[in-house]
């Protein structure tokens, strides 16, 4: 029987993108699932598919850099499923601007997204998952890692997911709970992903080679992966990984490369206004 039947997982940002591919990945395994996005009208849409095929699922709008928000999002979780199993952090702005070019306020947007994004609604969920003896998963990014140039914000947003999650596992150490952090790499966006400017208006995504993208169900696969395995870190991608690595033993050369790279295909990280 598949780990995941008959739990409850809660996936934020799960709307489009990464978060409805993991969300979908869980309800194929048997697990009910609350979906959340602050764009009401595109939730139903994905909730009104996901009901098409059968599966176990609300949608809740909730914005979760709003602590009352992410309470609410667990008590109807609760009220729905009557426990919470899983809850996944994945939803989070990003942005492509240099850092002497960005508006203060771009800035504070990325951070509480990224930040107050992930910490809300892990505060919120803890009482239910100490009960469950469940797991958090924060959902970070290889610019958790290493800071990537256009994207100062959205990098120290991600480093402090780090931070945040390594407080937290020694802190719930002895209370069952499992406490995970994903990086995920470059992967295939929707067509309709946007990211914020310098001025904080949305634009699309820079242009990626398609041979550092993953697919969104490859990603999906790993974080239950995680889950399943109950492991701290993953980093996905063989560029993650490489990344990983070097940056410990060689980071001169990493830093070398991302500027290399950035000068031969700036593209890959700036975004066109
Ligand atoms: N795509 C990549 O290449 C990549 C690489 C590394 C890491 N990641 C990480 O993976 C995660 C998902 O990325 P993605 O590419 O799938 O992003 P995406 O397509 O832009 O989707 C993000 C989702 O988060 C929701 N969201 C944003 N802010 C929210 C808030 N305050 N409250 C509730 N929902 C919110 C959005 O819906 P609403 O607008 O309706 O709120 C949307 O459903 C992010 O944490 C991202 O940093 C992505």
């Amino acid at each position: 029987m598949s780990y995941f039947k008959n739990k409850t997982a809660i996936v934020t940002g799960s709307g489009m993108g990464i978060g409805r591919a993991i969300a979908l990945e869980l309800c194929k395994q048997g697990a009910h699932v609350v979906l959340n996005g602050r764009n009401e009208e595109r939730l139903e849409k994905t909730r009104q598919t996901f009901l098409a095929s059968g599966y176990s699922v609300i949608a809740v709008g909730a914005d979760v850099t709003q602590i009352s928000a992410c309470n609410d999002l667990i008590q109807k979780t609760i009220e729905a499923f009557g426990k919470v199993d899983i809850l996944i952090t994945n939803a989070g702005v990003s942005m492509s601007e240099y850092f002497e070019n960005l508006d203060s306020k771009v800035f504070a947007q990325v951070i509480e997204s990224n930040i107050h994004g992930s910490a809300f609604p892990a505060l919120s969920a803890l009482p239910a998952i100490k009960t469950s003896k469940g797991s958090i998963v924060f959902i970070s990014s290889a610019a958790g890692l290493v800071g990537l140039p256009t994207a100062s914000a959205y990098s120290a947003g991600k480093m402090a997911l780090t931070a945040l999650a390594q407080s937290l596992r020694i802190e719930l150490s002895n209370s069952g709970i499992h406490i995970g952090v994903v990086h995920v790499g470059f992967t295939k966006n929707d067509d309709d992903k946007r990211v914020l400017n310098a001025k904080g208006e949305l634009i699309p995504v820079a242009h990626r080679p398609a041979y550092l993208q993953q697919t969104q169900e490859e990603v999906a696969k790993a974080v239950l992966d995680l889950i399943r395995k109950r492991r701290f870190k993953s980093i996905l991608s063989v560029v993650g990984k490489l990344n990983a690595f070097a940056i410990r033993y060689f980071p001169g050369l990493v830093l070398s490369i991302i500027s290399y790279s950035q000068k031969r295909m700036g593209n890959v990280y700036k975004s066109k206004s």
